[in-house]
Parts: structure tokens; sequence; C-alpha cells
């Protein structure tokens, strides 16, 4: 069985006070949440003062971001282990605004992959297409790429996958039930023909997820959680998705 698993990623917002802020509100609200994998991905400068406070409260951590080099001249890059070490046990990579901004590739993304994984950290690996290529019907083309290159040679064990329409994300326009369910299905039937046991791995949905919706994607068949922005950082908010059931 796939364990929802219900992710915050909250870009470059909050510095540490506001993290604490929200984590005091936060982890007793979702005290007792044992059948949801909860995970938390702030800020690196945030990091530390999380993983503190995450203790003993089943939530995980998780960095937004990591370079595939252990160590060196690359200023301002972040190692694996560094993130390791600030006791991430996650890390999101692929995530379209690193692509647009990051000019990061599908080739760069498959060395931070191969060495997040390598390094002892299980992956929320990000696909998604723009609206011209959705409505040029180059969606599937796109999203079969982008899991082909980013994902050569990884261990499908350690991956989640979060299906993002790139329209959807900070918008306000989520993709329907319908339309996420559709390209969830097409990504599990093509990471079985890459080698996954696809029945096994976790494919979530990002795009303007709140709590209004949370409840009608996850009813889904092959959604199996959400990876959440700008509602997430509120903890009421966040935490009602969490609890969507
Ligand atoms: P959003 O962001 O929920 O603000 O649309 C989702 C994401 O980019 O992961």
């Amino acid at each position: 069985m796939r364990k929802p698993v219900i992710a915050a990623n909250w870009k470059m917002f909050k510095t540490t006070a506001e993290t604490s802020q929200f984590l005091e509100v936060f982890l007793p609200l979702v005290k007792g949440c044992h059948d949801v994998e909860i995970l938390l991905a702030p800020p690196f400068t945030s990091l530390a003062v999380a993983s503190e406070m995450l203790k003993v409260s089943g939530v995980r951590l998780c960095a937004q971001d990591a370079f595939y080099e252990k160590e060196g001249a690359f200023t301002g890059e972040i190692s694996v282990n560094m993130i390791v070490d600030c006791g991430c046990s996650h890390v999101i990579l692929g995530h379209s605004e690193r692509r647009q901004y990051f000019k990061e590739t599908d080739e760069i993304l498959n060395k931070k992959v191969r060495a997040a994984i390598g390094g002892g950290l299980e992956v929320i690996f990000c696909v998604g297409e723009t609206l011209e290529e959705r409505e040029t019907g180059k969606t599937f083309d796109i999203v079969g790429r982008e899991l082909e290159i980013g994902l050569q040679g990884a261990d499908y064990s350690k991956i989640t996958i979060a299906y993002e329409p790139v329209w959807a994300i900070g918008t306000g326009k989520t993709a329907t039930p319908g339309q996420s369910q559709e390209v969830h299905s097409f990504i599990r039937k093509k990471i079985g023909e890459l080698g996954a046991v696809s029945k096994e791995t976790g494919i979530i949905y990002g795009g303007s997820v709140k709590p209004a919706n949370i409840k009608s994607l996850m009813e889904e068949k092959d959604i199996d959680g959400a990876l959440v922005g700008g509602a997430s950082l509120d903890p009421v908010s966040f935490s009602q998705i969490v609890k969507y059931n």
C-alpha cells in the first residue's frame, strides 16, 4: 500500500523565527496523524531550527535542492552531505522554478538525483508541462522525457514523483482531478516501462492545492498525495490539507 505523502514547499519564504512560530502552531494540530507522511521543505537557512523542533514529531525534513558535487569550489551551493547533516531525509529536485529560472536541465537533474540517492536521501522529483505545451498536445512527451532522462539509472524505491503542471503553480488554477489522474496514470505506466515497481511508487500532485480541493484530488486512484506551496505557509491551512480525510 502506498502511504499518502503531503509535503510543504515553502520556496523562498520564512525566516528562522517565522519557521519556529509556524511549527509551534502546526505540530500540535497534526499530532497523531500517522496515516499520512508529512514532509516540510523550508529554505536552507531554516533547516537546522526546523530539525530541532521536528525531532519527536514524525514530520520529516526535506531540502528544496542539493548540488551533485560532494564538496569544492562551488560558491553558493549546498551538498547532499550538508543537507543530511541538517537532519533532512528528503530533497525536492526538478521543480519547475529551478528548471525555468536556474536553467536546470534534465541532464543536470539526473546527476542531482543520483548524488542525492547515493548520499542517503529520498527524492521528490518534479515533472510537468507548461500551458503552451499542454495546449499543443505535448504533455505526455514532455513529462515522459523528464522522467526518462532525469531518473535514468536511479533507484525508484527512493523516489516519489510530483506531477506539477507549470500552469497550475501559484496561479490558483488547479488541474481538475480528472486532468491530473490522466497524467498520473501515464506516469505510472511510463515508470513501469523504465524499470520501477510502479504500483509501489508514490505519485503526488502539486499546483494550487488547498484545503478546498485536496479531498477530491486524493479520491483519484493514482494520486498519492500533494506538494503544496502557497497553502503550506499558514499552519492551519496546511494542517487542514494534511487532515483531508
Ligand atoms: P502552489 O505551489 O501550491 O503555490 O501552486 C506548488 C509548488 O510549486 O510546489
